[in-house]
C-alpha cells in the first residue's frame, strides 16, 4: 500500500516507523492505537510546518470560526487551536456571538479567503439552525477548505484525484495504512451516510480499492450488510448500532461514533467487547478514530499551505 499521504502530493501526512500493536492475550483483535498514530502524524506535520516557516517567512495559518457557545463545539474548537500551537501552525480565532447573521458569517469567510496569512478555514459545525451550512461551506475558497467538505474537494476525491481530504475518513485510511491493512479488494461496509463522514468515507475506501456498500436509514437488512464486510466503518452516532456478533471473524472495525452514555462513559456505535472477540483489528472509543480527526486537519493545513505556496510561485 502507498504512503499515508497517497494522492495529496504534499507528503504532509507521511509517516515512516511502525506503530506498536497491542494484541490481547486471549487472541482477540489488534487494538488500533489512534493516539499513537495521531502523535506520529502530528510530529511529521510539525516538521513540515517549521520547514514551511523557514522557506516562506511565516507559519502555515488556520482560522477556526465558531458561532455561539455550544459546549461540545467549544471543546473541539479549543483542542484545534491548542493543537495548532503545538504543531507550529498559526491559529486565528474568530468567536462570533450566537446572534450572528448568516450574512455576517459569509462576510467573515470572504475576508478570510483573501487573508494571505490564512491557509485553512474551518467553520465549526453544527451552525445555529437558521443558517444553511451548505451556503457557508460553499463560500470557503476550496484551496483553503481544510475540512475537505467543499463540493470541489469532495468532487476531486470522487474522481480519484484527492486534494484536501475530509479529515475523519482520511484518518481512518491513515490508520488502516499504518496497521498494514491492505484495503484493495476487500468488502467494506460503511454504516451512516453523512456528508462529513459516511459519504466521503465511501469515496476514500473506493480510492483505496475496496468494494464498498453504504448503509443508511433506508437500508433493509443492516445485519447482513455488516456480516459480509471485511472492513466495517460505523458512523451513526448511536451506541449499540452494531452488535459484536454481526462482525465477521477477522474483520477490521473502525468506530467513528463518540456517544456519551447515561453514566457519562464514552462509547462508540459498535458493541466493543463482543466485537473485539471476533474482529482482526478494532478501534477503541475513545482513543481510536477520534484523535486522528485533528491530526488530519493539521496535516491538511500544511498541505493547503504548500499547495497555495506552489500555486503562487
Ligand atoms: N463538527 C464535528 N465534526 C466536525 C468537522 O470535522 N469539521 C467541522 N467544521 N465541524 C465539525
Amino acid at each position: 500500500m502507498k504512503a499515508t499521504s497517497a494522492g495529496d502530493g504534499t507528503g504532509a501526512a507521511a509517516t515512516t516507523a511502525a506503530v506498536p500493536t497491542a494484541r490481547p492475550a486471549d487472541g482477540g483483535a489488534i487494538v488500533i492505537d489512534g493516539k499513537a498514530v495521531a502523535a506520529k502524524v502530528r510530529q511529521s506535520v510539525s516538521v513540515l510546518a517549521h520547514e514551511f516557516e523557514g522557506r516562506f517567512g511565516r507559519p502555515p495559518g488556520l482560522a477556526v470560526v465558531q458561532v455561539g457557545d455550544d459546549p461540545a463545539s467549544s471543546i473541539y474548537v479549543r483542542n484545534k487551536r491548542k493543537s495548532c500551537q503545538e504543531s507550529g501552525i498559526a491559529s486565528f480565532a474568530h468567536d462570533l456571538p450566537a446572534g450572528t447573521t448568516e450574512a455576517q458569517l459569509l462576510a467573515l469567510v470572504h475576508a478570510l479567503n483573501l487573508d494571505q496569512r490564512v491557509d485553512g478555514i474551518l467553520v465549526q459545525l453544527p451552525l445555529p439552525g437558521r443558517m444553511d451550512p451548505n451556503r457557508v461551506i460553499d463560500a470557503i475558497d476550496p484551496a483553503k477548505d481544510v475540512d475537505g467538505l467543499h463540493p470541489v474537494n469532495v468532487g476531486l476525491l470522487a474522481q480519484k484525484r484527492p486534494r484536501l481530504r475530509p479529515c475523519t475518513p482520511y484518518g481512518v485510511i491513515t490508520l488502516a495504512t499504518e496497521y498494514g491493512i491492505a484495503l484493495r479488494g476487500l468488502r467494506a461496509t460503511v454504516v451512516g451516510a453523512s456528508n462529513i463522514v459516511g459519504r466521503p468515507m465511501a469515496l476514500e475506501l473506493m480510492l483505496a480499492g475496496a468494494t464498498v456498500t453504504v448503509c443508511h436509514t433506508g437500508t433493509r437488512d443492516l445485519k447482513s450488510e455488516v456480516e459480509r464486510a471485511e472492513v466495517v466503518v460505523a458512523a451513526v452516532g448511536k451506541p449499540g448500532t452494531i452488535p459484536g456478533e454481526w462482525i465477521r471473524p477477522g474483520a477490521a472495525v473502525f468506530d467513528v461514533g463518540i456517544n456519551r452514555t447515561a453514566t457519562g462513559k464514552l462509547v462508540g456505535d459498535v458493541e466493543y467487547e463482543s466485537a473485539a472477540q471476533r474482529a482482526g483489528w478494532i478501534t477503541p472509543v475513545p482513543g481510536g478514530v477520534g484523535p486522528m480527526t485533528i491530526a488530519m486537519l493539521l496535516s491538511n493545513v500544511v498541505a493547503a499551505a504548500l499547495l497555495r505556496a506552489g500555486n503562487q510561485a
